[in-house]
């Protein structure tokens, strides 16, 4: 039984304030390092998700004491290379491919063998991209075409390794970074841009990093080390899960949103700059700096004129999960939008290029995919007046969250499926809609 919502009427002009969840990213690195040392870690605004819940879940199965109430998440970890579990063990890492990636890079001196299984969706993703690099610390992985499941044996050689990281993906580079920690001597990566929360955390623990940040890549650097600090952290709001929300007023007639705390690393500022450029009205207030990361109020206003864009590609890597949303503020823009170089985004969840596409030709904008890129023919008229169903077979969590902000947008007779799929990352992504006055069944 697949759970649904049903959306026949667009949302009404809002003027509100909005807080949104923890960073996904964060929570996760947070978990994952504080599992690291043998001190007492507290995180405070942590996002209990099913990708978080299911990284504490991993450290849990691997001896780390864990303890969540409701205002903090408590870790005391079991110090670098202190995983005790028995022979076999079986980890889940459910749908998140950053869990999934990221506890590789901890788990390569783990001599004990573990066998790491996903979802239906993170079993169809690529984990060569890890394990290539992984390898090269002395670590042993057995897998089918690198699919999950995954066996890894890990190993006490632990001579450190140099890896060029050329695909732009932040978690194969903090995968690598997390292994350098447990190794004799400096890891040295040449890194496409990524979102770089890692290197912050790391830097913030003051923990032995180097960066050299050139045009296009970063030279990061990173010596094995013995103890890690404490990590106590608030995590800043998701720009990702706050970009639903920005989307939705920038598209609906005579509305503003204020969303607190956001994370406004520009790391992850694509969508921003990129909406910006398409006329959007969106500014930052009240910036602060938290422990390497930045914060920002943001507020944003209604635009009846979206400009088209010619996408320049520098933004592709910090707009990653945002294209689905920005492809639907393409839709209503005046004239033709280019976005290219997009071969990451069929890698994620489930393939958001092909949905993209098809999200636009349900809602009858014309748009040609060639290769990687894809041509979007923008109606700034856009009404729809017709039924749409939506149900991606692989449960993606963004495809079902843009759906319902295209639903509110342009209206028609919607009925999405895999309502449950936002537990994945923003569970109360529905609360917050229905607390700007949507109607949804
Ligand atoms: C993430 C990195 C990105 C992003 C994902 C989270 C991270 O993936 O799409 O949602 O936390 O490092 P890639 O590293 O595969 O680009």
């Amino acid at each position: 039984m697949s759970s649904f919502v049903k959306i026949s009427s667009k949302i009404t002009k809002f003027n509100k304030r909005l807080s949104i969840e923890g960073d996904k990213s964060l929570s996760i690195r947070w978990a994952l390092l504080s599992s690291q040392s043998f001190k007492k870690s507290r995180a405070s605004n942590l996002l209990l998700s099913e990708d978080v819940m299911s990284t504490l879940d991993c450290l849990k199965k691997l001896g780390v004491k864990i303890k969540i109430s409701k205002n903090f998440c408590e870790i005391i970890g079991l110090g670098l290379n202190g995983f005790k579990y028995k022979d076999n063990l079986i980890l889940n890492a459910g749908n998140s491919g950053t869990l999934g990636r990221l506890i590789l890079g901890l788990l390569v001196h783990s001599k004990k063998k573990i066998k790491l299984k996903g979802d239906k969706s993170l079993s169809k993703r690529d984990f060569v991209r890890v394990i290539k690099p992984l390898e090269k610390f002395g670590a042993k992985f057995y897998s089918n075409y690198g699919k999950l499941p995954i066996k890894i044996q890990g190993t006490n050689y632990t001579k450190p390794i140099k890896y060029f990281e050329n695909k732009g993906s932040a978690q194969c580079k903090s995968a690598v970074m997390f292994a350098a920690l447990n190794t004799l001597g400096e890891t040295i990566i040449k890194a496409k841009k990524s979102r770089d929360h890692s290197e912050l955390l790391f830097k913030h623990l003051k923990l032995p990093i180097k960066i050299i940040k050139k045009n296009k890549y970063d030279f990061i650097k990173v010596k094995g080390m013995h103890n890690i600090p404490a990590l106590n952290y608030k995590i800043p709001s998701d720009i990702s899960s706050a970009a639903f929300f920005i989307v939705l007023t920038a598209l609906t007639k005579n509305s503003s949103l204020k969303i607190k705390n956001v994370n406004i690393n520009p790391s992850r500022m694509g969508v921003f700059y990129i909406l910006k450029l398409m006329g959007i009205k969106i500014v930052k207030l009240n910036i602060k700096n938290y422990k390497g990361e930045r914060i920002a109020d943001l507020f944003i206003k209604s635009t009846n004129k979206i400009k088209p864009i010619n996408c320049p590609i520098k933004f592709n890597s910090s707009a990653i999960d945002e294209f689905l949303l920005i492809f639907l503020v393409a839709a209503k823009a005046k004239g033709v939008s280019y976005f290219k170089n997009l071969s990451e985004l069929n890698q994620k969840e489930s393939p958001r290029l092909k949905w993209g596409s098809k999200i636009l030709n349900k809602i009858g904008i014309k748009n040609i995919v060639t290769g990687n890129s894809i041509k979007i023919f923008g109606n700034p008229n856009l009404e729809i007046d017709k039924k749409i169903t939506i149900k991606s077979f692989l449960k993606d969590h963004r495809v079902f969250m843009t759906s319902v902000i295209a639903a509110l947008s342009f209206g028609g007779k919607w009925q999405i499926f895999d309502k449950d799929s936002i537990n994945t990352s923003f569970p109360s992504f529905l609360n917050k809609v229905d607390y700007l006055g949507a109607k949804i069944d």
